[in-house]
């Protein structure tokens, strides 16, 4: 097998093996804008449960989605349900694009969710375990890529397919073909993904060796290397399949807590609420909607070229460092936009206002390049194999319920940290919450600082192997509970 054939293969299986994420950041993305349209068309009341569920609905099938994900890509494969992912997205956008009332609006969007979930607790693990240690943080980001891909496109079709957008549609259609085209990448995936390897860790787990050393040797730039790492993934496969009893137990302790912190905090810092919010905050700051509205879409664009050049500084800073500079900077920004919005009175284009943007811009910078993808690639990396596809639904699951917490508590919090009477008192609400997230990205150092283990440039099974000689030197390996080798 000649190299460049080589390289054009790792290119199909990374492309196809992170496209999941396009979907994820299209179906997320895209409601905001098919909201301003849904409502009228299904007799929805603003504000009321109804409405706030076709926002929520994708949330609560994520988490469901992620926890059943996990347990099932253990026993039956990376791939094969990266396939039934993709199906599952495709039956979710056509239901909810040709929806003819709410109940199938919500079934097709819980459907979505469930698709999201599984492919953000799958997606980090399957391209964990393909890539070359050296390059696997590079190839984990591939995945944020494409959900910050989905996002600008969902950003896109909704301006395209509004009725003043470029196509002009009709407000009872356009906001259907804005859901119903995820069904394109979606049927992308399942066709590229037919072609895709399974995981070569899950084929030694299953005696798979010889199509596992195929595997290895296809993504492997050097052939010499593929046996010691045969060898290392057959010596960690032999140990038997574990559960939640081990997840919980004290030798994955220590990731299980790295896992948790880090979904946690991802969310909290405020990324969602703030990519969100943005075309407000600049209303607030005194721009008008039009430019509001522009630039969401610039600042989608900006994402991605951010998180590109992520994919390629991944792999040559620690992990730990990522995340701390960036929670610095994400920290940095909130407090500086909001004293540009609390001090300098933001108004009408003034000083304070283009402090604001700046700073805006700066924290989705910050955060494209750090937390997005360095939470998924570590939380990919970081459990040993024998529970590797449990403990990366954990991580998924208490990502999402968290996005699920900050995204419901925020309406009401805004609503307490508004002032009752005062110029531009959202504007003021909106930045006074935004210092409670900037305190939180500092609590964020701390945690990283105490509880996470850097994982750049070692392998999978080194990685693995030190948790359980450091369980067993601790004497913590419980009844059952595989230690050591
Ligand atoms: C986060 C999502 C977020 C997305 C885009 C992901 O890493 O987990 O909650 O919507 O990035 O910002």
């Amino acid at each position: 097998m000649t190299s460049s054939k080589k390289k054009m293969s790792t290119n199909f299986i990374y492309f196809f093996g992170a496209l999941g994420g396009l979907l994820f950041g299209y179906d997320t993305g895209v409601i905001s804008g098919a909201m301003l349209f849904i409502g009228a068309e299904l007799g929805i009341k603003a504000g009321s449960f109804e409405d706030g569920f076709i926002t929520a609905s994708v949330l609560l099938g994520a988490i469901l989605g992620a926890a059943i994900i996990g347990p099932l890509s253990d026993k039956l494969g990376r791939k094969k349900l990266l396939l039934t992912s993709a199906v599952i997205f495709f039956v979710g956008a056509l239901g909810s694009g040709f929806a003819p009332d709410y109940a199938v609006l919500v079934s097709s969007r819980v459907l979505l969710g469930i698709a999201v979930g599984g492919a953000s607790a799958l997606i980090p693990t399957y391209l964990a375990e393909l890539a070359p240690a050296e390059k696997r943080g590079g190839i984990g980001t591939l995945f944020q890529l494409m959900i910050m891909t989905g996002i600008f496109l969902a950003y896109v079709s909704n301006e395209w397919l509004s009725p003043k957008g470029m196509f002009g549609l009709s407000p009872a259609v356009g906001w259907r073909w804005m859901l119903a085209l995820a069904a394109v990448p979606a049927a992308l995936l399942f066709l590229g993904g037919l072609f895709l390897p399974e995981s070569p860790r899950f084929l030694v787990k299953t005696g798979r060796n010889d199509d596992a050393r195929n595997v290895l040797l296809q993504i492997n730039s050097n052939d010499n290397a593929v046996d010691e790492e045969l060898e290392d993934i057959k010596l960690q496969a032999s140990i038997p399949s574990g559960g939640f009893k081990e997840l919980f137990g004290t030798m994955a302790r220590p990731v299980l807590i790295m896992a948790l912190g880090l979904a946690i905090f991802q969310q909290v810092m405020g990324c969602n609420t703030v990519l969100y919010y943005a075309p407000k905050i600049f209303i607030s700051a005194g721009f008008s909607e039009h430019f509001a509205l522009q630039s969401h879409i610039v600042i989608g664009l900006f994402n991605v070229i951010v998180t590109a050049i992520a994919v390629k500084i991944m792999d040559k800073i620690d992990r730990k460092k990522m995340l701390t500079y960036g929670a610095i900077g994400m920290g940095a920004s909130l407090l500086v936009m909001s004293t540009a919005m609390l001090v300098l009175k933001a108004g009408n284009g003034n000083l304070g206002s283009w402090i604001c943007v700046i700073a805006l811009t700066l924290y989705i910078a910050f955060f494209s390049a750090t937390w997005g993808p360095v939470m998924w690639v570590m939380i990919g990396e970081a459990f040993p194999l024998n529970i590797r596809g449990l403990g990366n639904s954990f991580g998924a699951v208490i990502n999402w319920a968290a996005n699920f917490g900050v995204s419901q508590t925020f309406p009401m919090l805004l609503i307490a940290f508004t002032p009752a009477h005062a110029v531009n008192a959202e504007g003021q609400g909106i930045a006074k919450l935004f210092i409670v997230y900037g305190i939180l990205c500092f609590v964020a150092i701390w945690f990283i600082a105490k509880f996470t283990i850097e994982t750049r440039n070692r392998t999978l099974e080194s990685l693995e192997a030190d948790l359980r000689s450091r369980a067993h030197a601790k004497g913590h390996v419980e009844a059952g509970e595989p230690g050591t080798f």
